[in-house]
């Protein structure tokens, strides 16, 4: 497959936001435009990444759920669901699912 990583591409942007180590110049560039207009756009994906972390602890932990389904995975980032789940719920299974054939699933 082409990654075509002289291409800005979402998936790497926000791989970029997270601190990650999966983008290339091109995305990096466009991910700064981005910042240059919404400066809160890093913060709101640690949030958003954050968030996915407590309520998937809490559903494992709490509610004693152990099957999963993270659709829209993106680009793997530390730490994924099957750490944050298995963490609390060894016997917990994680189905990853995306449509954009750069994320690995
Ligand atoms: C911003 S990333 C979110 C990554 C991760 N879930 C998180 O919260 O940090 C959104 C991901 O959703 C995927 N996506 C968007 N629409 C989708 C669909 N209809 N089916 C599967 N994946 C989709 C995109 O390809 C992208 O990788």
């Amino acid at each position: 497959m082409d990654l075509r990583v002289d291409q800005p591409h979402s998936a790497r942007m926000y791989d970029y936001y997270l601190g990650g180590k999966d983008n290339f110049p091109a995305d990096r560039e466009a991910a700064e435009q981005a910042i240059a207009a919404f400066p809160n756009a890093p913060l709101a994906a640690r949030q958003n990444r954050a968030f996915l972390v407590r309520a998937a602890r809490y559903l494992a932990a709490e509610v004693g759920i152990r099957q999963f389904l993270d659709v829209g995975t993106g680009i793997p980032t530390s730490p994924n669901l099957h750490e944050v789940v298995q963490d609390v719920a060894p016997d917990a299974r994680v189905v990853y699912a995306d449509n954009d054939p750069i994320v690995p699933v």
